[in-house]
């Protein structure tokens, strides 16, 4: 049966107890970790979100009845002790805060029972991402799930604190409300009072905190909630966290000062890790040229090489048909792979190829001094020995070549020598390498839609230099977005917004949005920019990347409490579900059943 607390007042979380305490007399409150019997001792793990301490109990101290009670304990029961603070008498526990102490225990209450746990809560332990989420309430309980929620409020408090003394103010913004431009699709909630008619859930803050900027805010900034509905993938939610500012006033020198410190604050303050500043900054051309992605890891080199003037007359088709159509060839050394077996190979070719390569000519450097390389009989000697001397390969390096469009080549060598790091087991978590990535291209071309779409949002400003390019080359024009990358993660990102009409108008007309579509999306805040709009700027982080790097995690969901599995859905709540035909009635909404076809 369980007991009351009536009488009880906690005076300690378990690990907060020190041997400063010895000899005091306290009261406990937690969960029971793990029960031994040793015939006249009984000795328990008493654990909370602090962590564990050991308890003992003895029929002379607790008396025949708590002795009894002590008996029947089992994981995972709550419990509250009073006792007494005794240095061990057994022996000392290093891996535990309190592992020199143990509590005497006087009294004892059960305060309520538990089933048997569907698994040990315990942080070493392999579980089931399915059963784990099923039981998030227990899967929570694990000390290094809880140590990442401890550090996620932290981040939190501390972001609150920084951005409050640099005068930001904190504002918060709908929830239901009107579509985002954000490039992902909506999340749709139906209007009871206006049959037919949707709220969108916010993508993000973006328009609202223009709008703040226009009504003189000068400094906003919010942990806002936004919603995606796209494909999820291990740093994706459907909703999530940013860290989203906005400031007037400013160009993108304040906004990556403002932001440099922050970093370096929540860093120290967090893991105590130094990051010198300023934070090193590389052109968005610069990174796809030398690491294939606008989100490079600079934790390791293996950069890629251009190789193109070398090879555009040489005898291997595939390399100088790629330079005359206007293509490029480029390479990367993985130093240290040149003995890989050819069952390995495939699965390199495999990657490659499903970052759109047709192909992956390579040569294996063996480190035996002999060497592989499927396209060696369509070059000369002499064009094969400056081929490698121009990669810098040596024996035992392996050296793959994309030849293609530029773009195909950035992602098939990006994505390989991700993989080549992986394989070589060189990224060290610890290792904290940012960067800013700058001057995105301000469009990009969608095959799919036929027309140019915003790389960042319609509301970003192109460089004042490439102003000119605008109407006949749209695709050259760089943009004043900014991003800031670690370890291969985009971390946030943002822009110096547009505030004069006329290059508003522009973008849009770029962007294919006739004067009418301008109007109907985003007349609001077009007509508010009528009114006296400060020039302006800013940036979001997703917060959930920036714990899950913080914390040494993988996988965003391990640092949100009650996250979503791939298809969207709840494995603990079972949402989203079917509603009652009276809730569909009241807002006039009829469901058609699925056909088997549409599943
Ligand atoms: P953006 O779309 O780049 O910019 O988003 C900013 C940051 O939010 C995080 N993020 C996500 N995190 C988890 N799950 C998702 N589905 C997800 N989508 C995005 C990323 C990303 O860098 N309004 C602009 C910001 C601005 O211009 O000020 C915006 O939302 O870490
Ligand atoms: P093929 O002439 O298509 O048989 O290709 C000869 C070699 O070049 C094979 O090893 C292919 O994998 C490789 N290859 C084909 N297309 C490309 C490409 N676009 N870039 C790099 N290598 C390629």
């Amino acid at each position: 049966m369980a007991e009351s607390m009536k009488g009880l007042k906690r005076t300690h979380r378990c690990a907060e107890i020190t041997t400063a305490d010895i000899g005091a007399c306290v009261t406990l409150m937690g969960w029971v970790q793990k029960r031994r019997n040793l015939g006249s001792l009984i000795f328990v793990d008493l654990r909370d979100r602090s962590g564990l301490i050991q308890l003992y109990f003895e029929e002379e101290t607790v008396g025949s009845e708590g002795f009894e009670k002590a008996g029947t304990l089992r994981s995972e029961f709550v419990v509250a002790v009073t006792g007494t603070v005794e240095r061990r008498s057994g022996a000392v526990n290093d891996s535990l805060k309190t592992g020199e102490l143990e509590i005497k225990v006087q009294e004892l209450r059960i305060l309520s029972e538990s089933l048997t746990p569907p698994f040990p809560i315990d942080s070493d332990i392999t579980v089931k991402d399915e059963l784990r989420l099923k039981y998030r309430y227990l899967d929570l309980r694990r000390p290094n799930i809880q140590r990442n929620l401890i550090m996620r409020s932290k981040i939190a408090t501390l972001t609150r604190r920084f951005l409050a003394e640099e005068g930001f103010l904190e504002i918060e913004t709908p929830m239901l409300t009107k579509s985002t431009p954000e490039g992902a699709r909506d999340y749709l909630v139906p209007s009871r009072v206006h049959p037919g008619s949707f709220y969108a859930l916010p993508q993000s803050p973006q328009i609202f905190k223009q709008l703040l900027m226009v009504s003189g805010y000068d400094r906003y900034f919010q942990l806002a909630k936004c919603f995606r509905d796209e494909d999820l993938r291990a740093d994706r939610q459907p909703e999530f966290t940013q860290i989203d500012m906005e400031m007037s006033f400013v160009d993108v020198e304040d906004v990556i000062d403002v932001n440099d410190r922050l970093l370096a604050f929540l860093f120290k303050e967090c893991l105590d890790v130094d990051v010198a500043l300023p934070i090193q900054r590389m052109t968005w051309q610069e990174a796809m040229d030398r690491f294939g992605s606008d989100k490079p890891d600079l934790r390791f080199g293996m950069e890629i090489m251009d190789v193109s003037e070398l090879v555009k007359d040489c005898g291997f088709g595939v390399f100088a048909d790629a330079v005359k159509n206007g293509g490029v060839v480029r390479a990367v050394c993985a130093e240290g792979l040149g003995d890989v077996s050819s069952k390995k190979m495939k699965r390199i070719e495999k990657t490659a190829k499903d970052y759109g390569a047709k192909g992956l000519a390579y040569i294996q450097l063996k480190s035996d001094g002999s060497m592989k390389c499927p396209f060696a009989r369509f070059l000369s000697e002499e064009e094969l020995a400056a081929l490698i001397e121009k990669t810098g390969a040596k024996a035992g390096d392996l050296v793959v070549f994309a030849a293609d469009h530029f773009k195909t080549v950035c992602d098939v060598l990006g994505a390989l020598r991700l993989k080549f790091a992986e394989e070589l087991d060189i990224l060290d978590k610890s290792d904290y390498k940012f960067v800013w990535i700058t001057e995105f291209p301000l469009l990009e071309w969608s095959q799919e839609q036929g027309r140019y779409t915003a790389m960042h949002h319609p509301f970003t400003m192109p460089m004042e230099e490439d102003l000119a390019l605008i109407d006949e080359q749209p695709g050259k024009v760089r943009a004043k977005a900014y991003d800031i990358v670690l370890n291969g993660t985009e971390l946030g990102g943002g822009s110096v917004r547009i505030h004069q009409n006329e290059i508003q108008e522009k973008m849009f007309e770029c962007l294919g949005f006739t004067k009418e579509d301008a109007q109907e999306r985003f007349g609001f805040l077009l007509d508010a920019f009528r009114y006296g709009v400060p020039p302006h700027a800013g940036l979001a982080y997703g917060l959930d990347r920036l714990v899950m790097l913080m914390a040494g995690e993988d996988s965003i969901r391990d640092v949100i409490a009650f996250p979503k599995v791939k298809d969207a859905s709840c494995l603990m709540t079972n949402a989203p579900d079917v509603v009652d035909d009276k809730q569909l009635e009241e807002l006039n909404i009829a469901v058609t059943p699925l056909t088997q076809d549409d599943e």
